[in-house]
């Protein structure tokens, strides 16, 4: 493997921190959710904001080179358009001090889900271009702070999610219609906003490198009946290469745009637009990949569909795969197949930067989690990577594991576990939140003892 490949850790700020109300911290989206009977709250995560040496001295341990973690809007900007919090930039000071203390590279995401509640409540989030502005601006005081010690930065976590319904969860929507015209208007927002700190970046800081990031969820066709073939062809597009032709070329696919003007889209598209979208020049592509999916194209309904909602009516499994207690399917050669996929298109360096498998485990407080699915699970990945390294050609950067350390999954529930450390909390007790390393802790430590070239 390279010398400069990079292993680590990814996280985000709600799912790790904790300290919801703590040094002047703003109240986001994700504070208010209410905790349910299968799921926690988010106000303490892992509290990596107090136990953040302990949590690098593991992946140290682990000899981990790089750790992506967020800047929360609105730990830093409170209301996320006003007063900068001193005390919530002092923080991330600390968390990327001691990485560079330890060796370990950092990663900055400026943006996973987690909208000020203050810009959700009055501006109906990326609705607004106020809020893309707000963004922007946040952004730029985040980036002129570490620039000096942050060189790998990505904007909006999954960015292709803003291309599907989730993104009424996740942009801060919190009034209106759910439209078509709505999910296109929200995207072109954030590509807008991701443009404008990309030329921000690149017109500045030239050590910096600045990429876009998608989750990638490779559709396989049902069958080989044509209509599945076109189905699968259709996301394809507009899920994910629309997203990285933008991202590398700077400017949205014909296919897409042809959509939106058969289809009379309006999503506020203006004058200026595209002349800021033409910004775009990622530096890498990173994405995070778990799974891949399946269309079967007879189960989309007959009235006429954005393909953009395909995979809830269409989605099916595939027979050839095993899954997960949650249904996601294990599929280490669509891993190969996708960054082989993403090279050979663009010719930019691509960057796994989320890739595990959710398992439930307990601790019996005493005896190590045998956690051997895991270490087969990253093991195959490595290895389809390294294939798709050496003998397809891909240029890789790195590669990144999701939530190495325990912590609680997207919808707040901490026992769909992804780690090589257990965290000792259920979702509604805390516990000790002691750190106890599993099996696969030993395994990865060992394997990256060796840069990967033994797994
Ligand atoms: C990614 C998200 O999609 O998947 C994370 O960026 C999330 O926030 C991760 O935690 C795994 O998904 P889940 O639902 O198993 O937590």
């Amino acid at each position: 493997m390279p010398k400069d490949f990079f292993w680590g850790n990814s996280v985000s700020s709600m799912q790790t921190e904790g300290a919801w109300n703590i040094d002047g911290k703003g109240l986001s989206v994700y504070d208010v959710r209410p905790a349910t009977e299968q799921t926690s709250d988010w106000h303490d995560a892992i509290d990596e904001y107090h136990r953040y040496d302990e949590d690098l001295d593991l992946m140290q341990a682990m000899h981990m080179n790089m750790y992506r973690i967020q800047v929360s809007w609105s730990r830093v900007i409170p209301d996320g358009d006003g007063e900068i919090n001193e005390a919530g930039l002092a923080f991330y000071d600390r968390l990327v001090d001691g990485m560079l203390k330890r060796g370990i590279t950092p990663m900055i995401c400026l943006y996973h889900f987690d909208m000020p509640l203050a810009l959700a409540k009055n501006e109906n989030g990326f609705m607004s271009r106020h809020t893309v502005d707000a963004f922007v601006r946040f952004g730029k005081i985040v980036i002129d702070h570490f620039a000096d010690r942050v060189k790998y930065w990505i904007t909006f976590n999954e960015h292709n999610l803003y291309f599907t319904d989730e993104v009424f969860n996740i942009s801060g929507y919190t009034q209106g219609a759910k439209t078509v015209d709505d999910l296109y208007t929200i995207f072109h927002h954030t590509m807008l906003a991701h443009a404008q700190l990309d030329a921000y970046v690149h017109g500045k800081y030239a050590d910096v490198k600045f990429g876009g990031m998608v989750a990638a969820t490779p559709v396989y066709p049902a069958t080989s009946k044509p209509n599945d073939v076109l189905a699968a062809q259709q996301i394809d597009q507009f899920l994910y290469q629309n997203l990285n032709e933008a991202f590398v070329q700077g400017h949205y696919d014909h296919q897409v745009l042809t959509y939106i003007k058969d289809h009379d889209i309006d999503y506020d598209h203006q004058a200026g637009d595209d002349e800021i979208l033409a910004g775009m020049h990622a530096d890498f592509l990173s994405f995070s990949y778990y799974q891949t999916t399946t269309i079967n194209a007879d189960k989309l309904p007959a009235d006429e569909m954005a393909p953009n909602y395909y995979l809830n009516y269409g989605g099916e499994a595939n027979r050839f795969l095993a899954t997960n207690e949650w249904g996601w399917a294990i599929d280490p050669t669509g891993f190969r197949t996708l960054i082989t996929d993403l090279y050979n298109r663009y010719q930019v360096p691509v960057f796994p930067i989320e890739n595990g498998i959710g398992i439930r485990e307990h601790w019996d407080g005493e005896h190590q989690i045998e956690d051997d699915l895991r270490i087969q699970y990253h093991a195959e990945h490595i290895k389809a990577m390294k294939d798709a390294m050496f003998i397809d050609g891909a240029k890789v950067l790195g590669y990144l594991g999701w939530g190495l350390i325990d912590i609680p999954s997207s919808h707040a529930d901490i026992e769909k576990r992804y780690g090589m450390v257990y965290v000792n909390r259920s979702n509604h007790d805390l516990k000790d939140l002691k750190r106890v390393p599993k099996k696969s802790f030993y395994w990865l430590q060992t394997v990256l003892s060796k840069n990967g070239d033994e797994l």
